[in-house]
């Protein structure tokens, strides 16, 4: 909300994080009696063992609810003083409305702006982004950004090769206005090739499907994935945009106090953590209990660094995501 008169913010800060994750766990043994595969399989190629499923009637909207309440709880801020509710998520509610809108109301953050931010497992990340170039123009103070999904509503539990990869959660960030000229994003990247949109994609109708695809008009509503072309990309692009990131801000990777990244696959992040030249435990891996959560992912890890006390005031922590469009970016904070 517009506050006329307002003094322009010096920086941008992280006042609370917060997170969702349904009851229900599934395992790796779980899947092995619904698709040919194994505990030894999944493990040695994903890193992943188990991953947390929405059960009907649990939603997006109530995942993304829970994690904003326990973000503002965080915050010790009442909803009301919200400027901007941002959900990223591919897997929204309805078309219309969007997702955020509803979230906005149920926490008591209305009249506040709110909208859906379509950029796949890269949403929470370009959120930030969005929201830290809002608050630095002085017309919004607060601003919550959201990863939520429900993927399992959209896997196929017969396709072996994506189902078990991803899990539902939603976690939160409240980001405000801060007098600390030191806080805030220091650099970010958002990028995205269309071309490649067919490397992973949920058609909805039989138009959607890429020319000459073997995806057969039964296997509507449900992701579809080339995981090997997704891999490669990933790797790739995303060390190219931490690069660019580290160099355009003059900072080192030994001066990070954090490196949180999508979890898409303990190799992919592995290969960064070496890469980077990290020691251990300064790139933060929980693949190993949610799986890949999407937009979700992120601010899941941010919460666990950040309850575990191990970030502070002044750390350097830089956040980094790449998924379905293809879509990737970077976003490295002065916290
Ligand atoms: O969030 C961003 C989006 N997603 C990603 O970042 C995913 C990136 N890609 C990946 O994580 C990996 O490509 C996967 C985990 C999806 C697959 O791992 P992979 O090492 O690339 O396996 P692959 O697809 O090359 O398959 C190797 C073999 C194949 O058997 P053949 O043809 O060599 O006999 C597959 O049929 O493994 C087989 N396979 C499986 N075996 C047991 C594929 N999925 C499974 C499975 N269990 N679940």
């Amino acid at each position: 909300m517009t506050r006329p008169g307002l003094i322009r913010p010096a920086g941008v800060r992280f006042a609370g994080v917060g997170t969702a994750l349904p009851p229900r766990v599934l395992t790796n043994d779980d899947l092995a009696k619904l698709v040919d595969t194994n505990d030894a399989w999944i493990t040695q190629r994903t890193g992943i063992k188990t991953r947390h499923i929405a059960d009907a009637p649990t939603t997006t909207r109530d995942l993304a609810v829970q994690a904003l309440r326990d973000a503002l709880d965080d915050a010790g801020m009442d909803a009301a003083s919200l400027d901007l509710v941002i959900v990223a998520t591919m897997t929204p509610e309805m078309n219309c409305p969007s997702t955020a809108v509803r979230v906005a109301a149920e926490v008591g953050a209305k009249p506040a702006g709110a909208l859906d931010l379509s950029a796949a497992c890269s949403g929470f990340v370009y959120g930030i982004n969005h929201a830290a170039a809002l608050i630095q123009t002085g017309h919004y103070r607060h601003i919550a950004v959201i990863g939520a999904e429900t993927l399992s509503r959209v896997v196929n539990y017969n396709d072996r090769r994506t189902c078990i990869l991803f899990g539902d959660a939603a976690g939160a960030a409240v980001l405000s206005a801060s007098d600390n000229a030191a806080q805030g994003c220091l650099h970010q990247t958002m990028r995205s090739d269309g071309d490649r949109w067919g490397d992973i994609f949920v058609p909805r109708s039989e138009s959607d499907l890429p020319e000459g695809s073997p995806v057969g008009v039964d296997q509507l509503h449900a992701m579809h994935m080339n995981g090997q072309e997704v891999f490669k990309f990933a790797v790739t692009q995303t060390q190219q945009v931490i690069d660019e990131t580290l160099q355009a801000a003059g900072v080192t990777a030994e001066e990070l106090t954090a490196v949180i990244a999508h979890q898409s696959n303990k190799r992919i992040l592995d290969l960064i953590q070496k890469r980077l030249g990290l020691p251990p435990g300064k790139l933060v891996i929980n693949i190993d209990r949610y799986g890949n959560t999407s937009a979700a992912s992120v601010p899941l890890c941010l919460n666990e660094k950040r309850r575990a006390g191990e970030l502070s005031e002044g750390d350097l922590v830089l956040f980094v995501a790449m998924g379905a469009g293809m879509c990737w970016t970077t976003s490295l904070w002065r916290l």
